[in-house]
């Protein structure tokens, strides 16, 4: 086939198959946690990383989604199940998901014994991870697959529930990851216990309750503009902020 014609064929399924906290969301996540690990934890980070940034490294693992091989980790983005119910009581997919996951992670890293460059693809996998358990739309429901079903216009061009959270929301503020993350890491020492109080268990549900919300707000083919980027701007900062506090505590928990 020629490379033209080769482009053209592949260029939407590229284009309209990603489904991720966008790149933008994932960097601030990382770049926030960055402010709060603890000394031992930087230095480790530091060593397995070769010194590169907790944001830099927290797109990794959807940059491999682009190889098959990597196919089996899919599922670790999401998880799905019934608005209403807890992650606890909910019916858990043999593929693993987004919890299973980040518990293997956190365990594959933590042991010394695992080789070096498994701790470090599953320590790529956990900074990646955390930022999407942050994103309402990862913590869903099977029926529409996470709102990827669910057709909208943003700004009149077409896109879908999950998109919206994933990255037109985060971009119609046109900061940088930088930008954003100086603003959202200055918490005060008592909030920032507040919000990285619980487990993982306490969070996926948290998500999960903010994602049957949004679901609530808006209507299939419905004009997203102005208005909503405006009515959701606090509440996507404070999951960005979160992700980005409880990360730190993870990573200061896994190299404490
Ligand atoms: N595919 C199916 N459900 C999904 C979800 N909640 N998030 C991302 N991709 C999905
Ligand atoms: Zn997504
Ligand atoms: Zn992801």
């Amino acid at each position: 086939m020629k490379k033209s014609l080769l482009l053209f064929v592949l260029f939407p399924v590229v284009a309209f198959s990603n489904s991720f906290w966008g790149k933008t969301g994932h960097r601030v996540t990382g770049e926030i946690a960055q402010n709060y690990l603890s000394g031992k934890a930087k230095r480790a980070l530091n060593d397995l990383l070769d010194g590169h940034s907790l944001a830099f490294v927290s797109t990794f693992a959807d940059d491999i989604k682009a190889d098959r091989a990597y196919s089996k980790y899919s599922p670790w983005h999401y998880v799905n199940y019934p608005l209403g119910m807890s992650y606890r009581d909910s019916e858990k997919s043999e593929y693993g998901d987004i919890i299973t996951a980040i518990e293997e992670c956190i365990t594959k890293v933590k042991d010394k014994n695992n080789g070096r460059e498994d701790r470090i693809f599953h320590l790529k996998m956990l900074i990646h991870l955390v930022g999407d358990l942050h994103q309402p739309m990862h913590a869903s429901r099977a029926e529409d697959k996470g709102g990827n079903d669910i057709q909208v216009q943003w700004f009149g061009e077409g896109s879908n529930l999950h998109r919206v959270w994933d990255k037109n929301l985060i971009e119609s503020y046109g900061m940088t990851y930088t930008e954003l993350a100086s603003e959202l890491k200055v918490v005060s020492r008592k909030k920032r216990k507040e919000i990285q109080a619980g487990t993982i268990y306490d969070w996926v549900d948290e998500s999960h309750e903010i994602c049957g919300d949004l679901y609530k707000s808006v209507e299939m083919g419905e004009k997203l503009g102005y208005r909503y980027s405006y009515d959701y701007n606090e509440l996507l900062f404070q999951q960005l902020q979160k992700g980005g506090l409880r990360l730190a505590k993870i990573l200061n928990e896994v190299f404490g």
